[in-house]
């Protein structure tokens, strides 16, 4: 007879593998890995160690650290197993005080070493102990260590995504994928949805994965508001520009002005201005922004979005506002799991890591993927700035140390999902965040208004 642990460990097994694109979850673990490999396959040698900025990390640092988090599974977990080496754990570790000592973040891209053969080595003797570790408890796994496995994994496509970002501020247009899609033609959108208020369960309350901070799902009251049919788009913010947002301080928020005076901000990132035209430059080249005029905006701060917000006599939703626009149909009491329904994400519901456009698609996309509101792209595409601080929901519970909680005071939440992020990682729970002033990430705009 199975004792209630056995029972346990089993049935948490099921629901872990049940998002997985496998049967199996050593399967799961391979495809994420070698997804990883594939966005690094294009870089030259010297594109890996690079540092361009002190808020990104070189692609090598990447590779190893998200074997590193695999490494500290090992040793706990398989037996016999001995530390790769003393020197990668302390510059594979990001930010965790309870693993010691480690480099400073903005210095990752200062050493020469490990290599990147010696990286790659490193990842492979690592991928090979999780396959020994996952077929040696394949007949009876722990569901601590399932657990722990499936937030590697997420873990992992939380740093594809972030490969992305790095490795567009390293080589932008100088990036050729291995695979590039073409874009769709979008519908002709325009307007806000409005959104009856009343009691609404924000967050996670499903049997798969979700990250701790998603939960306990809540009731929160709402009030009526409208919420835009699309992201802003870079044409509407080129009039922000042009109407002088940039040069009048009514918009900004005090520390916001300060930011935008201090660094001398003009426009999003990877905008530049050549004879007196805006050109946005990205992983498709140079472009006219007047040319993106219909696509969404892209790589703003919530310093930004909010000054347009306010400028275009709007603002931006709460996440609650957000979550009840893209998953409560009107008048139904029952949640979706997504704006189009329950069914998981596919290459026709939303712009995420799997369509390879490797950028945004024009605003009107996907219509599949729209919400019951009529409002498009709420998941892939760009992650939308709200209003909400990222704080712990009521009756949060730590489920990893130092993995969520430690983050929880100064930042904001955005949600939805960008063109870099993959489709097991998404969820319309998902709650991201960011420093109000940061801007390498792929995020966006999408305006509300109390009614
Ligand atoms: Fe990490």
């Amino acid at each position: 007879m199975r004792s209630s642990q056995e029972d346990k460990s089993v049935q948490t097994k099921n629901e872990l593998i049940k998002q997985a694109p496998g049967t199996d979850i050593a399967d799961f673990f391979q495809t994420i890995r070698q997804q990883t490999l594939r966005i690094v396959e294009p870089l030259e040698i010297e594109d890996y160690v690079i540092q361009t900025a002190p808020f990104m990390s070189p692609p090598r640092w990447h590779l190893g650290h998200t074997s590193w988090f695999f490494e500290l599974l090992l040793k706990d977990y398989l037996p016999g197993y001995k530390i790769y080496s003393e020197e990668y754990l302390f510059y594979f570790n990001s930010y965790y005080e309870r693993f010691g000592t480690r480099i400073d973040r903005d210095k990752r891209g200062t050493r020469s070493r490990p290599t990147v053969k010696d990286t790659l080595a490193y990842r492979k003797r690592i991928d090979d102990g999780m396959l020994e570790l996952l077929s040696r408890s394949q007949s009876n796994p722990s569901a601590d260590l399932l657990a722990l496995v499936r937030l590697g994994l997420e873990h992992e496509m939380q740093h594809q995504e972030l490969l992305v970002y790095d490795i567009k501020h390293l080589l932008r247009d100088q990036y050729e994928p291995t695979a590039r899609r073409e874009p769709p033609q979008g519908d002709a959108v325009s307007g806000m949805a409005e959104v009856e208020g009343g009691l609404f369960w924000l967050g996670y309350a499903g049997d798969d994965f979700a990250y701790d901070n998603e939960k306990s799902s809540h009731l929160v009251y709402v009030q009526d508001f409208a919420i835009d049919r699309a992201p802003v788009t870079n044409g509407e913010y080129l009039e922000f520009i042009r109407d002088g947002g940039y040069r009048d301080f009514r918009w900004w928020f005090s520390e916001a002005w300060q930011c935008v005076r201090s660094e001398n901000w003009q426009a999003p990132l990877y905008w530049e201005q050549h004879g007196g035209e805006w050109i946005i430059r990205d992983f498709s080249g140079v472009h006219r922004a007047e040319d993106k005029a219909k696509e969404p905006v892209t790589h703003v701060s919530f310093y930004e979005a909010s000054a347009f917000a306010t400028w275009a006599g709007k603002r931006l939703p709460t996440e609650a506002e957000w979550e009840k626009a893209a998953c409560l149909p009107p008048l139904e009491t029952t949640r979706l799991n997504f704006p189009w329904g329950d069914d998981s994400p596919d290459l026709s519901k939303a712009n995420l890591f799997e369509n390879e456009l490797w950028g945004v698609a024009p605003t009107g996309s996907f219509p599949d993927g729209r919400s019951a509101y009529g409002c498009y792209q709420m998941i892939g595409d760009v992650w939308e700035w709200t209003s909400s601080d990222y704080v712990p929901f009521p009756g949060f519970a730590p489920e990893f140390d130092e993995y969520n909680d430690k983050w929880f005071v100064g930042q904001k939440v955005l949600r939805g999902g960008s063109y870099a992020t993959p489709q097991a990682h998404i969820r319309s729970t998902y709650r991201n965040f960011f420093h109000p002033n940061e801007r390498w990430m792929i995020s966006g705009i999408r305006c509300a208004k109390t009614i």
